[in-house]
């Protein structure tokens, strides 16, 4: 799963890091690849019943993540959900049913506004503490300037995470 635009293995490894400490139950990714075996994978070493909501438009793409993780034995804690991420996270989200998001990674479309309507949805059905995590913060502008500029607006807390590609945390507020 080496793809262009992936985490590298020390984004990797923190998102499972931030997975297994936070507890998260209810996750969201948006974008998946390698992400999404390192996500799921902190589940499952602590062997929440949690899952890792899937939001991604390429599907060919999808069914081959699908497969590594079932490789793994990890695809219990994963569910795939195909097409645009902002109207699919509202269809699941909004009417209630499903819970609270605890942890989001964003690493889908890095144009300004995708990032931004993103971030909209998800903050709005984020959980108290819960954490959103962007992607490409520093690798790409538009991504990076939507993450700041949303905490901003909304009083949040921001952390950019030196990494390869750069990670933004957000929360709190
Ligand atoms: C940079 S890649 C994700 C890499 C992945 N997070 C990893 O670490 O391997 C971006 C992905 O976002 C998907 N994508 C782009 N726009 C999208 C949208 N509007 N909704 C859902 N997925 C989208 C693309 O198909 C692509 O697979």
């Amino acid at each position: 799963m080496g793809l262009p635009g992936a985490v590298d293995m020390d984004e990797a490894l923190l998102l499972e890091g931030l997975v297994r400490a936070s507890q998260a139950k209810l996750i969201v990714e948006t974008g998946c690849g390698l992400s999404t075996y390192y996500l799921a994978k902190g589940l499952g070493v602590i062997g929440t019943p949690g899952k890792v909501y899937v939001f991604e438009k390429d599907v060919p793409k999808m069914a081959g993540v699908a497969d590594a993780l079932r490789g793994a034995c990890l695809e219990a804690w994963c569910e795939f959900i195909p097409g645009d991420s902002v109207t699919n996270i509202r269809s699941l989200l909004d009417n209630g049913e499903v819970g609270e998001i605890e942890l989001a990674f964003m690493d889908s479309d890095h144009h300004y506004e995708h990032v931004t309507r993103e971030l909209a949805v998800i903050y709005q059905h984020l959980a108290l503490n819960g954490i959103m995590i962007g992607h490409d913060a520093t690798h790409d502008m538009r991504a990076g300037r939507a993450y700041r500029d949303f905490a901003h607006r909304h009083g949040l807390h921001i952390v950019i995470v030196p990494s390869k590609m750069g990670l933004a945390l957000i929360g709190g507020g």
